[in-house]
């Protein structure tokens, strides 16, 4: 398969000194690459819950989850070095236990982790590629929501958020054609007047504090087609 590329902002920019040595000294601790990127990994116990963020950014969602749901192994997939640091500042070490981290393109990820094993699918405000000719830059093209399918276990939800209407329509669009999850709850329009309130359990993320408009849609994988 080919492996799409990352654009945008990325994993090269420098960071400061402070950034750096939380980079080179945290990161080791919890980087899962050589788990998952080596033989078959075996890394997921499947019988214990599993969450995973993709393009997790500076990690606000992810550190509170990790509190909230002390019990969860949260896999957390990003390129973007400054953010990751931020996210693995003054980590505590409970928190540490759980967090897996995956610093390198989620495409590399996908194929390699077992079936059925993820619980949750957190993808906070992805990157709107707002140009035509950059649509296919987008994550949630057919084939990404097929391999999404296959990692999540039964009923396993895929939790999105945006402020861009017309991605939102796009997201929204090709999780009804993929026809292997359904509509759980959150905006099922793109259309700003018909949305929900934001939900409580939902921490904002650093993108969804500033978006003024947005909202969030949460799909389970069902088992009606298979689509893998
Ligand atoms: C618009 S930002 C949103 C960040 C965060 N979720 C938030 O809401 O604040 C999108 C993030 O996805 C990451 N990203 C984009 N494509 C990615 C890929 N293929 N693999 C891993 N991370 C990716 C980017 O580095 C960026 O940090």
């Amino acid at each position: 398969m080919r492996v799409p590329g990352v654009y945008g902002r990325l994993c090269g920019k420098k960071l400061n000194p402070r950034l750096q040595t939380i980079y080179d000294t945290e990161l080791p601790l919890v980087d899962c690459s050589e788990a998952f990127l080596g033989q078959e990994s075996t890394l997921i116990d499947p019988s214990t819950p599993w969450w995973m963020e993709i393009g997790f950014g500076d990690g606000i969602h992810l550190r509170t989850q990790l509190q909230r749901n002390p019990h969860v192994h949260f896999l957390g997939v990003e390129v973007f070095r400054p953010g990751i640091a931020q996210c693995l500042k003054d980590l505590s070490q409970n928190a540490r236990n759980q967090l897996h981290i995956f610093p390198h393109n989620v495409h590399l990820l996908m194929p390699r982790l077992p079936k059925t094993v993820i619980e949750k699918i957190f993808i906070l405000f992805p990157d709107p590629w707002p140009k035509y000719r950059h649509h296919k830059r987008r994550l949630l093209q057919p084939e990404f929501l097929s391999q999404c399918w296959k990692v999540l276990k039964d009923e396993g939800k895929l939790i999105i958020a945006s402020d861009v209407i017309p991605l939102i329509h796009w997201m929204q669009n090709n999780l009804l054609e993929h026809q292997g999850f359904q509509y759980v709850e959150g905006a099922y329009s793109s259309d700003p007047l018909e949305w929900p309130a934001w939900p409580c359990d939902l921490t904002l993320s650093t993108y969804g504090r500033k978006a003024v408009h947005k909202t969030y849609f949460i799909w389970k994988k069902c088992l009606k087609q298979m689509h893998v």
